[in-house]
């Protein structure tokens, strides 16, 4: 009796955790490309259900991917967007990819396959590449897993949603590492993923990248808890610092303010209307020419004891390492409420040979669009999220000096 007991009264206490739990998780994987992306994936029911990869993108306007289910493929095919629809109109005029590159939107059919109207191409911009094509918009359905209370994830029970996503049955994504097959946009766009996700599970995004190929970071979708080993008392929100999101006009990533950048105690200016913009298609983080020139002064005066070395592009100043190895001061973005997001030596020095190791910035030219753009080498294991539900944005710095990193969720399906 006291054993069934027992087993009743786990059984509510894990029926109320997975009620409780108003968090999805996914692992993200780091690719071994130059230019370092990262992808994550989602359960599709078309054309059968099936794990699909798709490029991590926090600027994309909508989401997409190929292998569009042609009608013999699947019994029930997502059904195609018309181009009469509302949603066809508004992807195309407000909420869609824009570029020189792309042919101005029209409404004829990318296929002669399909009837005019029947159909609703929209143009797409490879983020790897940055060529355009189109894809064909239909209502589709993706599922991701849940977590235990931020902990583990919970078995066999899925997260659906149903988004407008573009298709392609012939794009083959050539650029994009071997195993992705489209673009997961988490921008702030309502066609965005962010923008599906309903109570319990609200519309903040956790994101973790790892700093190795062989262990995945790991993304959460809804509020927290989150955690990581080894401490998994401590929930990572209450490490975190925040600060406002920033709106910009036609863009629909995620913008901070930036006042200054100091290293060592001296402070190098960031103009007031500077923009700032978090990239997760960046490897490193580009600055514009006038502050690339600041910060590298101040970085190679701050470095001078340590030996150079020949420079290995794009950088603009490296080390040798063979003797010493490398430990460099903090390079500190305070941000306009005076928080400081705290870029230490794992993120602002990258090992590129063995005994080479470059300052992981790059200069972005004198006209850039954004001042800065804050690449992905310097939030390799930091803990960053994006709160849409109140336009904030927190920031850990640098795991390790927590002793964890974003490798560390336990990714174990707790049975
Ligand atoms: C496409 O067709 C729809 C419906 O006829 C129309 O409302 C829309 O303006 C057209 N768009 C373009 C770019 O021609
Ligand atoms: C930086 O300034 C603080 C006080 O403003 C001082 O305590 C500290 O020693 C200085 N550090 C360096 C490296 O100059
Ligand atoms: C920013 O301000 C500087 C002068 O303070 C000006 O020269 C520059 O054109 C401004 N840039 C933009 C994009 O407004
Ligand atoms: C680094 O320094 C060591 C010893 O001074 C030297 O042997 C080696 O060639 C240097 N390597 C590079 C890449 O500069
Ligand atoms: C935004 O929400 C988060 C938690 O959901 C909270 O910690 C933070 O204080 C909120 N920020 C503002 C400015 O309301
Ligand atoms: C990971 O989670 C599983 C399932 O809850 C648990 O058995 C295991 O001890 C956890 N591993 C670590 C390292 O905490």
């Amino acid at each position: 009796m006291q054993s069934y007991i027992l087993v009743l009264i786990q059984i509510i206490a894990i029926v109320h955790d997975a009620l409780a739990s108003s968090s999805l998780v996914v692992p993200v994987n780091k690719h071994a490309t130059a230019n370092s992306l990262y992808s994550t994936h989602a359960y599709f029911n078309y054309p059968q259900y099936h794990q699909q990869n798709l490029l991590i993108d926090l600027d994309a306007p909508f989401m997409w991917r190929s292998s569009f289910p042609h009608q013999e493929m699947c019994e029930a095919c997502p059904n195609l967007v018309r181009c009469e629809e509302f949603q066809c109109t508004d992807l195309r005029t407000t909420f869609s990819y824009e570029s020189p590159l792309c042919a101005p939107p029209t409404n004829n059919s990318m296929d002669d396959e399909y009837n005019y109207c029947e159909i609703c191409p929209v143009n797409v911009i490879s983020p790897v590449t940055g060529e355009c094509s189109q894809v064909i918009t239909t209502y589709d359905q993706f599922m991701f897993t849940r977590s235990y209370g931020g902990k583990n994830v919970i078995p066999h029970n899925l997260y659906v949603i149903y988004p407008t996503v573009g298709s392609t049955p012939t794009w083959t994504f050539d650029p994009f590492p071997s195993s992705v097959v489209g673009v997961i946009a988490l921008s702030s766009s309502p066609y965005a993923l962010p923008a599906y996700l309903r109570n319990p599970v609200n519309r903040i995004i956790a994101l973790c990248l790892p700093s190795t190929v062989s262990t995945p970071g790991v993304l959460f979708l809804g509020n927290g808890p989150y955690y990581l080993n080894p401490e998994s008392n401590v929930d990572i929100r209450s490490l975190l610092s925040y600060t406002e999101l920033l709106k910009h006009p036609k863009a629909f990533g995620y913008f901070i303010g930036v006042n200054a950048i100091v290293i060592k105690n001296r402070s190098i200016n960031v103009p007031a209307n500077a923009t700032t913009k978090i990239s997760t298609l960046d490897p490193y983080t580009k600055l514009r020419t006038d502050i690339y020139n600041d910060v590298f002064r101040r970085f190679s005066r701050v470095t001078k004891r340590i030996p150079p070395a020949k420079l290995v592009a794009p950088f603009g100043l490296c080390f040798n390492t063979s003797v010493n190895g490398i430990k460099v001061p903090d390079i500190d973005l305070v941000l306009q409420d005076g928080k400081k997001w705290t870029i230490s030596t794992a993120n602002s020095i990258k090992q590129v040979m063995e005994d080479v190791a470059c300052l992981a910035v790059v200069d972005n030219g004198p006209t850039s669009e954004h001042a800065i753009v804050v690449g992905t080498y310097q939030f390799e294991d930091n803990f960053l999220l994006f709160n849409l539900e109140n336009s904030t944005f927190g920031f850990s710095s640098s795991l390790l000096h927590r002793h964890t990193s974003c490798s560390n969720f336990n990714f174990t399906v707790d049975q």
